[in-house]
């Protein structure tokens, strides 16, 4: 099992500070996200079915009719290598371990990122978690057309892309050798539901529904996702906030001395050969934040709106010494 943010439990037990008392910022994961209203009955009592509304609602918002709901963008990220022979996977330095993590364990051969002759699935997270690095559509569909000459796939997890909505490759989807992949978790706030897509060609697609079989999303995760898909007001008006919230994290790090060096609407991000020490000092005050060993790095989630002054004083208590 490979280490996560907002594992709060374990921290609450760790520095025995009761759960309610954390501030927990150790994930990328909206803080105020979409409202989940009351559901229909008939959504926990029933079969989900396909025909419910979810599939042209994602359609809409994806801007794209090639997609296959799942339980969260990691069920696709698991799936995906057993669905090729042994063969040899690109995957950036810096990135959601998972990735490696799952082709590696289906007996893949994990390469660096930057020998596309040498590869067969390249895979790209755009923008990147953490570094906040990204790739422009040019660039991605230049490698798409290389890779699907020789039958690879390129693989593009947009888990942070819904702030950015212009620079998705969704539309793109049926073209060969792409597989795109979204998450309702991070921009939404509902990681909790376990709902995420993929987009890609027919064939493909057809060969995951087959691998993760029927009722892959349970009837509330369904009826909820639909509506957090329709809610264009909500989307227009956090994209505005999550914007404006990173945009303040990034100034107040750099007030007290950690300048991001990268970031998303989200999160952001700073590498210091400090990590430990300030998420340890960080933690002894009930603040979680995600500490990255390789390189010594620290991923900041977006406070609440009465959360700004506990992170403040708490970054008060950890001066950088350069
Ligand atoms: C880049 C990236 N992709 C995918 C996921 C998986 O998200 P989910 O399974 O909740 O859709 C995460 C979760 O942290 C992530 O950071």
């Amino acid at each position: 099992m490979l280490e996560h943010g907002g594992q709060l439990h374990a921290a609450a037990t760790r520095y025995a500070i009761p759960l309610n008392n954390w501030l927990d910022l150790s994930t990328g994961i909206n803080p105020n996200g979409w409202s989940v209203p009351s559901l229909s009955p008939t959504a926990w009592a029933r079969l989900p079915e396909i025909n419910d509304g979810l599939e042209k609602a994602a359609q809409a918002y994806y801007a794209t009719r090639h997609l296959l709901p799942c339980a969260g963008s990691q069920a696709i990220i698991q799936a995906l290598p057993k669905l090729r022979p042994t063969c040899r996977v690109g995957v950036p330095d810096i990135a959601y371990a998972e990735h490696a993590y799952a082709w590696q364990q289906a007996g893949h051969q994990i390469l660096p990122h930057d020998n596309l002759s040498a590869i067969d699935v390249l895979i790209v997270i755009n923008p990147n978690n953490p570094t906040g690095q990204c790739y422009s559509t040019e660039i991605l569909l230049e490698w798409r057309q290389a890779l699907s000459r020789r039958g690879g796939w390129l693989i593009v997890d947009e888990a942070f892309m819904d702030a950015t909505p212009n620079n998705s490759l969704m539309p793109y989807s049926p073209l060969p050798g792409l597989i795109v992949l979204r998450s309702l978790g991070k921009f939404f706030g509902l990681a909790g539901a376990r709902v995420g897509f993929a987009a890609a060609e027919m064939k493909i697609l057809d060969r995951l529904r087959e691998y993760l079989g029927p009722w892959t999303l349970s009837g509330p995760s369904r009826e909820i996702a639909k509506q957090a898909l329709i809610d264009k007001n909500w989307q227009q008006f956090t994209r505005l906030q999550l914007k404006q919230a990173s945009v303040r994290l990034s100034h107040l790090l750099s007030q007290h001395g950690l300048e991001p060096d990268g970031g998303t609407a989200l999160f952001q991000w700073v590498r210091t050969s400090e990590a430990s020490i300030i998420q340890e000092t960080l933690a002894r005050q009930g603040i979680l934040v995600r500490l990255f060993k390789q390189p010594q790095s620290l991923r900041f989630g977006l406070p609440r709106k009465d959360e700004w002054d506990r992170l403040d004083r708490g970054l008060c208590t950890c001066k950088p010494i350069h």
